[in-house]
């Protein structure tokens, strides 16, 4: 089975790229940011985000998740994205859904040619012998650009579109840092990474970037 890791920041185009590539080869995929998403946003939900004690709840929610319902639609607000990396550097909670990962990978083993893993730590942590793995990064700016696309506001006024460009950079950067900086396995690219910057190509170059790489031609 050929094992694919891709890692990145938060709409470097990680996520399309794994989608992309698990459509074309026919390999089986996990968005490994909806786990923490998920933990995130039950913590929500259930009003602990504010407890004092929110390793306890977060763990105990990791537990019994079940990873292969979950959407990214039903996820995508900053306010979990915030919440998911703050909880994502707890050692204890990152264990539990290491662990999660690595059955998804060993389930699909005899099911899929190949599987794709897109997060923060595939490479260096989850998958350290895959096949390939790729880091994905673009300018902070240009990312910014690309979540407030996806929110699909119509008629924003210039001024309004500014404010919320300027916010979704603060919460970027803030989450960039938090993401990195982490002790317990931190965003940073393997050694053996293939490092790609898509501040300017699209989806399409993208993949065909990496599949040239993946067939080596
Ligand atoms: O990829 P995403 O934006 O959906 O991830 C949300 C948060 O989850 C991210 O800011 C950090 C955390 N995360 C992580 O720590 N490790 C992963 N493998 C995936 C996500």
């Amino acid at each position: 089975m050929i094992e694919i890791a891709i890692d990145g920041t938060a709409a470097s185009g990680k996520g399309t790229l794994a989608k992309n590539l698990a459509k074309k080869y026919g390999f089986a995929h996990l968005d490994t940011g909806l786990l923490y998403r998920k933990v995130a946003d039950e913590l929500i939900i259930k009003k602990k985000d504010t407890s004092s004690n929110l390793v306890y709840y977060s763990t105990k929610i990791a537990r019994d998740l079940n990873f292969l319902e979950l959407k990214k639609e039903d996820l995508r607000s900053e306010k979990t994205a915030k919440l998911a990396s703050f909880i994502a550097t707890y050692p204890k909670l990152r264990e539990i859904l290491n662990l999660k990962q690595k059955e998804f990978v060993i389930k699909n083993k005899t099911k899929f040619p190949g599987c794709i893993l897109d997060g923060r730590d595939i490479g260096t942590k989850i998958l350290p012998n895959a096949d390939f793995k790729f880091f994905i990064d673009a300018s902070i700016d240009i990312r910014a650009k690309r979540r407030l696309l996806e929110k699909n506001i119509s008629f924003l006024q210039e001024n309004d579109e500014k404010c919320m460009l300027q916010s979704l950079i603060r919460e970027m950067k803030e989450r960039d840092k938090l993401d990195s900086s982490r002790i317990t396995s931190p965003l940073a690219p393997a050694v053996d990474a293939y490092v790609i910057d898509t501040s300017f190509i699209d989806a399409d170059e993208l993949l065909l970037k990496v599949t040239k790489i993946i067939e080596g031609i």
